[in-house]
């Protein structure tokens, strides 16, 4: 009867989305949730979505009234009959109050979508995930896509496989924010699958755009950006005169920007060699340098490479100038990087695209490169030219108060990086 979830999305702190897929023969589902394992006091019937998708139905219930930062069981109901029956294994978390500083911590996942339909090799994604699983054992308070999730054109079937499937046990207690990369939008799938908080819901500039949008959680503001599918490279398109009103309109504490595609990188693609990258460096980062934002997260470069804290690099490699462009003279790892709040305080940039697979020196080859982008910390055991890592892996990222870590951990569970930022007001 169950097809797919439950998952979790729109999460805010007073509200959240609990979604979905049953037979076509269903006719009504609701939501059952209370405070307490076990006593699900209250009850919010769901609605029918409408997809392509033939065969299933997708059911949505809205969950609003409830408290900011608060763990709730719950269970679903379809046609009278309970599925899950609201054990202390099925909960969810409302996101913690807007602007109000609390320890967070997000999942993020890079190029995840490798787990492919009828594949008899389950997937290098399924160790990435394990890897994770080994490492954490704390509860996640929400799950960032930065993109590329069902390869290889993002259909439902191939979401289905690759990501619900694989990350059924996360999705039943833990949000996410959808987020669409290249692969993703091969298709129109995304759109009707997920729901986006694109207007303003939870803070930030509407956008009324699927594929672009902003939030706050926290004392953070997450800004995701398309920079494939809707006008992105001059700065009169919409989605960047959007960015500009978004980026000077918050006042929180972090500004992280979400972007499937990298400034610059040096793994499975040299950037210096790609005239896709010249408008992202020189029209997309000075916005993000001149409205200091502070962590810039990507994927589809299938390693791990991770910058120093820069400012003002929007160039070629072979322009990057330590003394000029650094902003702080240290790696993060044992010593925090300390960075000021506002404009051109730089920019640490992750490239996070290995949840899926990676790119081995093996397959480099024309407009490859070799983890030796100078704007990126060597690493004392990193492959190749020290700059990254070719392995499998995820990124977590945790925020308490005025401190931000990031950590790679690989499919052993063994960290790859640890750096912390500390941000001086
Ligand atoms: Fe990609």
């Amino acid at each position: 009867m169950l097809k797919r979830g439950p998952y979790l999305q729109m999460q805010g702190p007073n509200q959240i989305e609990v979604c979905w897929r049953t037979d076509a023969f269903v006719l009504s589902g609701s939501v059952h949730f209370g405070n307490v394992a076990g006593h699900l006091s209250h009850t919010v019937d769901a609605r029918q979505i409408q997809t392509p998708f033939g065969g299933t139905k997708d059911w949505r219930a809205t969950i609003t009234g409830v408290l900011p930062n608060h763990k709730y069981y719950y269970s679903i109901c379809v046609d009278r009959q309970i599925l899950h029956d609201g054990d202390q294994e099925q909960f969810f978390f409302t996101a913690p109050e807007i602007g109000k500083s609390h320890r967070v911590r997000f999942w993020c996942l890079g190029d995840s979508g490798t787990n492919r339909v009828g594949t008899a090799n389950p997937g290098k994604a399924r160790r990435a995930r394990n890897g994770f699983r080994r490492y954490n054992k704390q509860p996640i308070n929400a799950m960032l896509m930065i993109g590329d999730h069902a390869y290889s054109h993002g259909k439902d079937e191939q979401y289905q496989s690759a990501f619900f499937d694989l990350y059924a046990d996360e999705l039943c207690k833990t949000a996410i924010f959808p987020y669409a990369g290249n692969h993703d939008l091969l298709s129109d799938d995304f759109f009707y699958i997920f729901h986006v908080p694109n207007r303003g819901e939870f803070g930030g500039v509407p956008s009324q755009q699927m594929t672009y949008y902003s939030f706050d959680y926290a004392n953070i503001h997450f800004v995701m950006l398309d920079l494939y599918k809707q006008p992105w490279r001059t700065l009169d398109t919409p989605q960047m005169q959007w960015l500009e009103q978004d980026l000077a309109a918050t006042s929180q504490d972090w500004i992280i920007v979400v972007n499937h595609i990298p400034a610059f990188c040096h793994g499975r693609y040299n950037s210096d060699e790609i005239d896709y990258y010249r408008p992202i460096q020189q029209t997309v980062l000075p916005l993000l340098d001149k409205h200091g934002v502070d962590l810039h997260l990507s994927g589809h470069d299938h390693t791990y490479q991770r910058s120093y804290l820069i400012d003002g690099h929007y160039g070629a490699s072979n322009s990057f100038s330590p003394e000029k462009h650094i902003k702080f003279d240290g790696d993060g790892i044992n010593k925090p990087i300390f960075k000021r709040h506002g404009a051109y305080s730089g920019i640490v940039h992750v490239i996070s695209g290995t949840a899926g697979s990676f790119a081995s020196a093996d397959e480099s080859g024309h407009r490859s490169g070799t983890l030796g982008y100078p704007a990126m910390i060597k690493f004392e055991n990193g492959d190749e030219n020290g700059r990254g890592f070719r392995r499998l892996g995820t990124f977590l990222l945790t925020i308490d108060g005025l401190e931000l870590r990031g950590t790679q951990m690989d499919d052993e569970g063994q960290i790859l990086d640890d750096f912390r930022i500390c941000k001086v007001r």
